[in-house]
């Protein structure tokens, strides 16, 4: 697992520094290659000197400082890196990830690299409760970047809680876990997953959108890719950051999103409908903006194409998972759903749950097939939903025997 690995260890001025020359010692005995990169700050606490000699290679500090004529030293790292770890991280380094700052050597490594990064802050108990910092950990842990959480005890400042950088021991496990081959059983399908609250205009400047972040669908997205699939994301009005590695394809409407659908539906495995379609749009967009004059004023509305019916009445070897939003009676809802519009497998979010549905990082669903209930999963993070969800999926459409009619003749 770990020889022929090339680690990238970031190293950020604390005085967890100490620690992160362990961690050095234990990464270097495994086999591996580390390579650290220090900032200006942390070679106050520590010499570079510890860790050329824990690791074995030239510790670099400054990104103008290139050793090799024949590569350009901070491009060369990101490309070879299996994976950069930033150990202790400053809520200054991880300020700088997040907002794409690249004015030293490691972030500008950090902002070059497509390896995956694991961070473990360490810093002051209330700098890393303040909501900037934990701001700026959402928009990374959004952009898949992983941390190791800091332990509580005594800090070095002499507070007592949250900030202490885990131990080496610790650490080591989670850059194991990350170096571990990961399951791929949705590689050669092609998942195409539907994000966001579609718009429906009312005339240039109004229109009718729901609540939806966009955040349940790209967690599927994401984990698509990771799982191993080609990934086609149909992404309509959204807040959150979408993954990276996927193809996005930008709609507006309902019925938008049914064309984009459409022309891509014969070269697709599974579809995930997570996306909050309009199921009403205005009977006409006026092309002025509409001026107030009445105390009333009435818009017609129009049924939208319903396109999750359309892919179950179409659908050939394609896997289809519909989402349903529901405030009452939603079991009922979901079965007449499931059943009605044909598709695989439905996922519930009872949206009148706490930390479900709109706009939250969390989910509380339930999965049914038209058989009834299959799995029902509690509070989770949208990322873990995505995980069990892709799973069930891969399991059933692996387990489909490849001569079955809608299957076979199909060329993966
Ligand atoms: O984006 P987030 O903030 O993370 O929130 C996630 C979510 C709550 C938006 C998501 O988890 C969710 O539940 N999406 C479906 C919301 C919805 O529109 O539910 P529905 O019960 O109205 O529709 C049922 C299914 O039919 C959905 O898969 C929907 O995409 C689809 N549909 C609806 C109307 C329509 N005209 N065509 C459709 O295909």
């Amino acid at each position: 697992m770990w020889k022929g690995k090339t680690i990238v260890l970031g190293v950020t001025g604390g005085i967890a520094c100490f620690k992160a020359a362990a961690l050095c010692s234990k990464l270097a005995q495994t086999g591996a290659e580390v390579r650290v990169i220090m900032t200006e700050s942390a070679t106050k606490f520590v010499a570079p000197l510890t860790f050329q000699t824990l690791s074995r290679h030239d510790v670099i500090v400054d990104t103008f400082d290139e050793k090799d004529a024949s590569v350009v030293s901070h491009i060369d790292l990101a490309d070879r890196a299996d994976l950069v770890v930033v150990a202790p991280a400053t809520a200054n380094m991880i300020a700088k990830m997040a907002h794409g700052l690249a004015d030293d050597m490691l972030s500008t490594t950090l902002l070059a690299t497509t390896a995956p990064i694991l961070v473990a802050p360490a810093m002051n108990v209330h700098m890393y409760a303040h909501p900037a910092v934990q701001a700026n950990m959402q928009t990374l842990r959004e952009r898949g970047v992983q941390f190791v959480e800091p332990g509580e005890g005594q800090l070095a400042c002499g507070y007592v809680g949250k900030g202490r950088l885990a131990e080496p021991e610790e650490l080591m496990v989670a850059i194991g876990r990350q170096l571990q081959p990961r399951p791929q059983p949705l590689s050669g399908r092609h998942v195409l997953v539907t994000a966001g609250g579609t718009i429906e205009r009312i005339d240039p400047v109004r229109y009718i959108t729901n609540d939806s972040s966009g955040k349940m669908g790209f967690a599927i997205a994401e984990a698509a890719r990771e799982m191993g699939a080609r990934v086609t994301l149909v992404k309509a009005k959204t807040t959150a950051t979408p993954p990276g590695g996927v193809d996005i394809v930008e709609v507006s409407s309902a019925q938008e999103m049914l064309d984009a659908v459409q022309s891509r539906f014969a070269d697709v495995d599974v579809v995930i409908k997570a996306a909050a379609v309009a199921d009403y749009r205005p009977a006409e967009i006026a092309d002025r903006k509409i001026k107030k004059k009445d105390n009333t004023l009435t818009l017609t509305l129009v049924k939208n194409p319903d396109i999750v019916q359309w892919l179950g009445e179409h659908k050939k070897h394609q896997f289809i998972v519909q989402f349903a939003a529901e405030t009452n009676d939603a079991e009922q809802y979901a079965l007449d759903k499931v059943r009605r519009k044909k598709s695989d497998l439905l996922v519930l979010n009872d949206v009148t749950v706490p930390g479900a549905g709109f706009g939250t990082d969390t989910n509380v669903v339930r999965l049914y097939d038209a058989a009834g209930l299959v799995r029902e999963l509690p509070l989770m993070d949208k990322r873990e939903v995505a995980r069990e969800l892709l799973e069930l999926v891969a399991g059933r459409i692996n387990d489909r025997k490849r001569d079955t009619p809608e299957d076979s003749g199909r060329d993966r």
